[in-house]
């Protein structure tokens, strides 16, 4: 009988993987102090002297604004967490909010950017970045994202500029970053807004600079599967008062707080939702913000190792990250023509013995139909109808994420705390056994059908 998983062998990896959260004490005990305080939101909209008196208002530290925005900010927890975050990244302000999504999309608001401006961004990323895109109203144009770190290439950025492009959208994918000097030069030359989705990569720095506190304002997601989390949650970084504060307006309902330093143009020019986060989420950030180090520190780690002992298998190139760099997830890059078996079923091998490998989205996030077909809003199909009659958006191809989707990438997953040595170990050897037992793939009868998605 056959050695391989998939061939009726034993599974290499044997240990329990984990692909959750690291919580211990310090959430536990942070969570029960707003419990055991009573205050679960302290978000208000605009406050009146009498609810000011009944909520006993915490202080507000290190905030440029005036006691009656106490209630408008959110509770003790919101403000430690963001106070936290922005002295870990190093940025002035820092707005949380109940994901990801809606802080990449209170970034490009508040930033300026609004109905039929285009927005230029990667072919390549998680939905949610497309998404926020349109929540105002803007029309996402794709561009194809470089071979060297599946980011942004800023030579497509360029090309790809018209008289209607408002803001670059950056997405560091997988923990890598995009190359921030020529983004921002493209940006400055053009006066275009650049904001940075760091959802998969807290902690990735460029010449010592936390990514997302580079461009105008950068986000970070908490949901489950991040680097650090809180279920859900996100963060908007930003050195700009003005977004900053335009951002808060947008979480809290827009409700126009009195505010002598801004006009009323300011102030009611802004659709207002309710983006907050509770404060027991906050809570739990405040003991997460606190892992963060830990967390990338190990996701390097068990990188390191694995791309050592995966080095020179054939037909496998584990992608190297450099030392300012967190892996969120560890991509590797398949050649089917050196080894003679698909991709598809040298992932199922893998995954018979037990190693959580996949082979990245399953298509271009342009390629939603929502895009190709361009309906989003109603059945005028805004924002694209709703740019002007005669408008058409310009359309690129994205043949390098294309092909790194369709044939290259392979995908290794938990490669987070609390898994470390033992754990890679058992997924290396699982990586020797198939890299090993390749001949035997060859004749199985699965090889097509081996990942279901037929591209
Ligand atoms: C690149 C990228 N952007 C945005 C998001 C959205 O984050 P959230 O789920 O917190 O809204 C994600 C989440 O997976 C992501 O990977």
């Amino acid at each position: 009988m056959s050695n391989l998983a998939l061939l009726g062998g034993a599974k290499a990896v044997t240990l329990p993987l984990k692909s959750s959260v690291v919580i211990d004490d310090d959430e536990r005990r942070l969570v029960n102090e707003v419990l055991d305080r009573g205050e679960i939101s302290r978000f208000m909209g605009s406050p009146t002297p009498d609810i000011e008196e009944v909520l006993v208002l915490p202080s507000v530290e290190a905030e440029d604004y005036s006691p009656q925005y106490f209630t408008f900010l959110g509770g003790r927890m919101i403000r430690r967490f963001e106070a936290d975050a922005a002295r870990y990244f190093g940025v002035k302000y820092m707005v949380s909010a109940n994901s990801a999504t809606s802080c990449l999309s209170m970034a490009l608001a508040a930033a300026g950017v609004g109905p039929g401006d285009e927005v230029i961004t990667t072919c390549m990323s998680f939905n949610a970045t497309a998404m926020s895109i349109l929540m105002f109203n803007s029309i996402p144009v794709f561009v194809d994202v470089s071979a060297k770190n599946f980011c942004l290439d800023p030579v497509e950025v360029e090309k790809a500029i018209t008289p209607r492009t408002k803001a670059i959208l950056v997405v560091h994918l997988l923990g890598f970053p995009a190359d921030m000097n020529a983004i921002m030069a493209i940006a400055e030359r053009h006066s275009l807004v650049v904001i940075e989705d760091c959802a998969q990569a807290p902690g990735t720095k460029i010449d010592g600079r936390y990514v997302g506190t580079i461009g105008h304002a950068g986000i970070f997601s908490l949901q489950e599967t991040k680097n650090f989390q809180t279920g859900e949650g996100g963060l908007l970084a930003t050195n700009n008062p003005a977004i900053a504060r335009k951002a808060r307006l947008i979480r809290n309902h827009g409700e126009s707080v009195p505010d002598d330093t801004w006009s009323n143009e300011d102030l009611v020019n802004v659709v207002g939702f309710n983006f907050r986060m509770t404060e027991m989420t906050a809570a739990f950030g405040v003991g997460q913000m606190a892992k963060l180090s830990e967390n990338n520190r190990v996701r390097a780690e068990n990188t390191r190792y694995l791309t050592k002992a995966l080095a020179g298998f054939p037909g496998l190139l584990p992608v190297p990250f450099a030392a300012e760099w967190v892996p969120h997830i560890m991509p590797m890059l398949y050649n089917a023509e050196k080894t003679g078996v698909s991709r598809a079923l040298v992932l199922r091998a893998l995954r018979e013995e037990g190693v959580p490998v996949g082979s990245g989205y399953v298509r271009l996030m342009s390629e939603n139909p929502l895009f190709t077909r361009r309906v989003a809003y109603g059945r005028r199909g805004c924002p694209w109808t709703c740019a002007g009659e005669g408008y058409t958006p310009p359309t690129f191809p994205c043949p390098i994420a294309k092909n790194l989707l369709r044939n290259q990438f392979i995908w290794l997953y938990h490669i987070n705390r609390p898994n470390g040595a033992a754990e890679m170990e058992q997924i290396a050897e699982a990586f020797r056994k198939v890299f090993s037992g390749l001949t035997e793939l060859t004749n199985c009868p699965e090889s097509e059908t081996a990942l279901g998605y037929k591209w």
